[in-house]
């Protein structure tokens, strides 16, 4: 089986990270989003991928190379606009060829993985499974109408949902897919949509099957719910505090506070769980809990809680900064004054704010 990860799109929710960022390399836990999927295809036993790249492609590309590091082969596939998700099987038909193969939007987080989903899957039954979850707010997502354990149709962000059933953006396929790709015709939206494409097998009394996601799934287009998965993230490694970096005698790390080698930290509170990656300086600060701040940054007599500050950030005098995404080489400067109003803050690459 291979494997075919969708990395393109525009990101619009996640803006303006995106004008610069691929969404699939933002952080979680300072590790790119993408990255969790890469190792769930891997530890499901699928070694070849097609990294379906739109106009971000230098940047995924640096990411993450051929794949050896991930122990995959990744073949890339240019998709020259985001026309959809069908489009991409489209695509990648000639890197497919008639193997099944699993579809992962390289933007969904999906805690425990896709190892027992991959080896229930034969192809020889089915033509398709599909991962369903239960959300507030079905409008947002492909929606599934169960009947009797079937489903019996699949509809693309519906105004009135049929149920509170979601598509979960993991799918299983087997060659059939690609005739249904090719058939179906683009949506009021203007895209080829997947759901089209299995509800064109449905149609044809083809063999689609479906499962719930039992575990923690989210799609993390954007900002609420990349804090949300970064706060999941770092609460599942518990409270153990591994300090590799240099800590002073006077500041006081609580509750499962993670600090890379090279990093420094200097008369601070860090309430966990917090993630500290190299080289980062950290002075008279309060951090936490639920933050993650990524590698070269500098923080001064500032302080954070359940945000992601993005490399080479830096931020000083900034108080009452909460549930904030702060961007690549972004500046943010106060006048220090600890009493500041609560403020969140969504910052692109390399901006300059005063508060
Ligand atoms: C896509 C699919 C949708 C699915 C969702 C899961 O939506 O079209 O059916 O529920 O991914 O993340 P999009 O991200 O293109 O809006």
């Amino acid at each position: 089986m291979k494997a075919l990860v969708l990395a393109g799109g525009s990101g619009t929710r996640l803006r303006p990270i995106t004008h610069t960022r691929a969404k699939q390399l933002v952080p979680v836990a300072n590790k790119p989003v993408l990255f969790y999927g890469l190792e769930s295809i891997r530890n499901a036993g699928i070694t070849e991928v097609g990294l379906v790249v739109g106009d971000t492609a230098p940047a995924i590309e640096e990411a993450v190379g051929d794949g050896s590091a991930f122990g995959l082969q990744v073949t890339y596939l240019r998709q020259e606009a985001p026309l959809g998700l069908a489009h991409a099987v489209r695509i990648a038909r000639g890197y497919l060829g008639d193997e099944p193969f699993v579809m992962y939007l390289g933007d969904n987080f999906l805690v425990g993985g896709i190892t027992e989903l991959v080896r229930s899957f034969d192809p020889a039954v089915h033509d398709a499974l599909v991962l369903l979850t239960p959300v507030p707010d079905p409008e947002m997502f492909g929606v599934a109408e169960v009947r009797a354990g079937r489903v019996v149709r699949l509809v693309e962000k519906p105004a009135e949902p049929p149920s509170d059933l979601a598509l979960v953006g993991v799918y299983l396929f087997s060659s059939a897919v690609h005739e249904a790709a090719a058939e179906i015709k683009p949506s009021w939206r203007g895209e080829l949509e997947i759901t089209d494409a299995i509800q064109w097998l449905i149609d044809r009394g083809r063999p689609v099957a479906s499962t719930t996601v039992e575990g923690y799934w989210k799609d993390t287009g954007d900002v609420e719910s990349i804090l949300e998965v970064n706060g999941r993230l770092l609460d599942r490694r518990g409270d153990e505090t591994a300090v590799h970096g240099d800590v002073d005698a006077v500041s006081e790390l609580t509750g499962g506070v993670r600090v890379a080698a090279g990093a420094r930290i200097r008369r601070s509170r860090i309430a966990g769980p917090v993630d500290i990656a190299a080289g980062t300086l950290i002075e008279d600060c309060s951090i936490g809990p639920w933050t993650s701040i990524g590698e070269g940054c500098r923080l001064r007599g500032s302080g954070l809680r359940r945000s992601i500050v993005l490399a080479h950030a830096s931020i000083a005098g900034a108080h009452g900064i909460e549930s904030s995404l702060i961007g690549h080489c972004a500046e943010i400067a106060s006048d220090g004054d600890r009493g500041a109003p609560r403020r969140t803050l969504v910052l692109g690459d390399h901006s300059k704010v005063r508060i």
